[in-house]
């Protein structure tokens, strides 16, 4: 039953764990997930791929069973009580389908109908989305933003107070993005929740009240995002003369910096103060030409909470070592959103699952 101690939050998971079995052993999706999801606002749970998002979202609704733990919508515990609050959420985990030929309006009346909804919601939903001026046109000629958002349209039919989306932004094209951004902010905004799985973090901090952030089946930080911006650690641009750029670079890695490469400077993520920096590499004897703070962004947090782990056996030296011959693309293991840019989602996606998704799980 839910009860007070429970109201407040849409969402609750506390010790949630799921294993894979596999051909090659067990593999762990989730490892003892503690989530909070408040009611209201847009949550973003964000963390690189393979981390157990998909999982999490799947045993909330009821797909997958948990190992071990328990979870709750609005205090319900799931999945014995689904049937108590299935009414009041809405979500997308896989692509929905719908029919290429028919027009999204047709498209939702079939849908309404197959659920129970009244047909009075589809106008309704179809104006959510703002896709009320196209509703007649064929599906096959939207766009792919036009397209997530009758997916969209389609969860709104019951009316839900929860909404479920799982990276509803891969594959799209940056205006699609942006459409699909606004709306869930819209549906925010009259109240609904609204839980949005990312694997790239400043994709989803523009419209998120609150995030979850998960590594590895764990989580690693939440909160306002505001609040997780100002404690984390930043990054700061840094110029130095080109002769001096090896040693600088190895001077901060061996401080347990990540340090990159950008346009002739460097960029050092983790840091925990610029004055840090300067001292640090005054004392190797490198004087910085430029130090530029940057905008502090969940990534960054995300790096500087990451930074010291070494995960799948791979261990950091390695990777720096690697990072300095400059192979292309980002380790299988590392921070993905740190790298992937938001209009080439779809394949980072598929190029990281092929590398090795799991990599860090095991
Ligand atoms: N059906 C499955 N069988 C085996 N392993 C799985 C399965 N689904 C997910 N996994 C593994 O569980 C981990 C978490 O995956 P997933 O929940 O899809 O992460 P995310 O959604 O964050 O990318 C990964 O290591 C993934 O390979
Ligand atoms: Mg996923």
């Amino acid at each position: 039953m839910a009860t007070a101690e429970h109201v407040g939050l849409a969402i609750e998971t506390h010790g949630l764990r799921k294993t894979y079995r596999s051909v090659r052993g067990r593999s762990v999706g989730v490892e003892g997930l503690d989530l909070a999801v408040p009611v209201g606002g847009v949550h973003g749970f964000l963390g690189p791929n393979g981390s157990g998002k998909t999982t999490t979202i799947r045993m909330l609704l009821g797909l997958v069973r948990p190992d071990r733990g328990t979870a709750r919508i609005f205090g319900h515990e799931v999945p014995r009580e689904l049937p108590a609050v299935v009414g009041r959420v809405g979500a997308i985990v896989e692509s929905p389908k719908f029919f290429p030929a028919f027009s999204a309006r047709r498209n939702l009346t079939l849908l309404a109908d197959a659920i129970g909804a009244p047909r009075a919601r589809v106008d309704a939903v179809l104006e959510e989305v703002a896709l009320a001026g196209r509703d007649r046109d064929r599906y096959r000629t939207y766009s792919l933003g036009m397209k997530q958002r009758l997916a969209i349209a389609a969860t709104l039919l019951k009316d839900p107070d929860l909404l479920i989306f799982d990276e509803p932004t891969n594959g799209l094209d940056p205006a699609g993005i942006r459409e699909v951004r606004q709306t869930m902010r819209g549906l925010a905004d009259q109240g609904k929740t609204v839980l949005v799985s990312s694997h790239i973090l400043a994709e989803v901090e523009q419209i998120a009240d609150t995030v979850s952030i998960v590594a590895r089946g764990r989580l690693i930080a939440s909160g306002s995002v505001a609040s997780l911006l100002g404690e984390g650690k930043r990054s700061v641009r840094v110029r130095v003369r080109p002769d001096d750029a090896k040693l600088a670079t190895t001077a901060l890695e061996a401080d347990g910096l990540v340090v990159r490469p950008e346009q002739g400077a460097l960029v050092v993520d983790g840091v925990p103060d610029p004055a840090y920096v300067t001292r640090l590499l005054g004392e190797r004897g490198v004087w910085l030409s430029e130090l530029t703070p940057l905008q502090a962004d969940l990534e960054s947090v995300f790096l500087g909470l990451t930074q010291h782990e070494t995960p799948g056996g791979r261990t950091h030296r390695g990777e720096r070592r690697r990072r300095r011959r400059g192979d292309a693309g980002p380790p299988p293991s590392a921070p993905v959103p740190a790298v992937v840019g938001a209009g080439a989602a779809a394949g980072a996606d598929d190029a990281v699952r092929d590398g090795s998704a799991d990599g860090g799980a095991r």
